[in-house]
C-alpha cells in the first residue's frame, strides 16, 4: 500500500527551533492584513505566482492557539500523488507543469443552477477568510496551517442544491501533461473525494485558495482545494475542477484502492486503528514528542453531532 507508515517519517522532520519565531512573524503580518480586511469580498491577486500575497483577507474566529507549522514544511512535505509518492516530489515537480490559470470549475448534478465557471468568478463574490486549523494526515503526522479560503457551504448554496443532493463529489484535474503521475496506475485518476451534504455545508469546511496569506502553492493543490479539518488529510482533495451534487455516496479514490483501510468518512478517531498502525498518537511536524490524537482532531464540539447514533467503528 502506498501511504507511508508513521515510522517512515525521516528524523530530519523533527524538532524545529524556528517554529516560535515563525509564528510571531506571522501574527505580526496578520495585524497588518487585518487593517486591509474592511473591504472584504474582493479577490484580486495581481498574479497567481506562488508567493503572491492575498489582499483583503479577514481573520476568522476559527483559529487554534497552537504554534504554526513552519511554511517550509507546509509547502515542502506534501502528499500529491499526481506528482509522485515522495514527500518532496510535489514541491519539486508541481510548479514545473501544473498551470493554475486559466482554471474552470464545473458545478453540476442535483442542483437548480449548474454551471461551468472561471475560478475567479467562482471566488469573487466571497470574502476571503484566514483560518488556522489542525491538519491530521492518516499517516499519523499533523500540522497547524493558516489557510485562506471560503466556507464551502456559501459557494454551494449559490447553485441551489435540490433535495436529492445527499452527497457532494469532488474531482481533481485529469491531465497527464500537467500531472505526470497520472501516467502511473498508483490510483484511479482523476483523484475523487466526497462528503455528505451536511458535512459539505458545515461551517468548518472550506475551499482554500491560499495559505500563510499567500496564493496557494502548486504543491498544496493550486488553485483550489478542499480543507475538512476534522477528517484525515486525504479527504482534502487538491486542484479541484468539478463539484457535483449527487444522490448516492460517491466512490472515492482511496476507498477504491484499499476499502478496508480508507473509509468514506475518514473522521480523525484515536479509537479506531488503521489496519497497519495505531491512530492514538501523531507527530506534529516540527515537534519531537508525539502528541495524543484528539477525537475529530479536536473539533468534536463542532462536529460530533453530525454522527450521532452512528457506529464510528463501522463507518470509519
Ligand atoms: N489530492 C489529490 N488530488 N491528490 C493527492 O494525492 N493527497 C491527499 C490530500 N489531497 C492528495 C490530495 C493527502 S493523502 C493528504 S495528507 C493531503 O492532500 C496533503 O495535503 P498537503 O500536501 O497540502 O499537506
Amino acid at each position: 500500500m502506498l501511504i507511508k507508515r508513521p515510522d517512515d517519517i525521516p528524523a530530519s522532520e523533527i524538532t524545529d527551533p524556528e517554529l516560535y519565531r515563525q509564528r510571531r512573524r506571522f501574527l505580526q503580518q496578520g495585524v497588518a492584513v487585518a487593517g486591509a480586511a474592511l473591504t472584504a469580498g474582493l479577490w484580486l491577486p495581481d498574479s497567481v505566482e506562488a508567493g503572491t500575497r492575498l489582499a483583503n483577507v479577514k481573520k476568522s474566529v476559527w483559529r487554534v492557539d497552537e504554534p504554526l507549522t513552519p511554511y517550509r514544511h507546509v509547502t515542502g512535505y506534501n502528499n500529491f500523488y499526481e506528482f509522485g509518492t515522495s514527500k518532496a516530489a510535489p514541491a519539486r515537480y508541481a510548479p514545473k507543469t501544473l498551470k493554475p490559470r486559466p482554471w474552470r470549475v464545473t458545478i453540476d448534478g442535483e442542483c437548480e443552477k449548474p454551471g461551468r465557471m472561471d475560478i475567479d468568478d467562482l471566488i469573487r463574490p466571497h470574502a476571503l477568510e484566514e483560518r488556522i486549523y489542525r491538519f491530521r494526515c492518516v499517516e499519523a503526522w499533523s500540522m497547524v496551517i493558516p489557510w485562506v479560503g471560503i466556507p464551502l457551504g456559501a459557494i454551494l448554496r449559490r447553485f441551489r442544491p435540490t433535495s436529492k443532493a445527499k452527497y457532494v463529489r469532488f474531482e481533481t484535474l485529469l491531465d497527464p501533461e500537467q500531472m505526470p503521475g497520472q501516467r502511473t496506475r498508483l490510483l484511479r485518476w482523476p483523484y475523487v473525494e466526497g462528503l455528505r451534504i451536511d458535512e459539505a455545508m458545515h461551517p468548518l469546511t472550506i475551499l482554500a485558495v491560499g495559505l500563510y496569506g499567500e496564493v496557494l502553492p502548486h504543491q498544496n493543490g493550486a488553485p483550489l482545494r478542499l480543507v475538512v479539518p476534522w477528517k484525515y488529510g486525504f479527504k482534502s482533495i487538491k486542484s479541484i475542477v468539478r463539484i457535483s451534487f449527487v444522490e448516492r455516496m460517491p466512490r472515492t479514490s482511496w476507498n477504491l484502492a484499499a476499502p478496508h483501510e480508507y473509509g468514506f468518512y475518514a473522521n480523525v478517531n484515536p479509537h479506531v486503528a488503521h489496519p497497519r498502525w495505531s491512530q492514538r498518537k501523531e507527530r506534529r511536524i516540527g515537534e519531537f514528542r508525539r502528541r495524543k490524537t484528539l477525537m475529530f482532531n479536536g473539533y468534536a464540539d463542532q462536529v460530533a453531532g453530525l454522527y450521532k447514533g452512528m457506529d464510528l467503528r463501522r463507518y470509519y
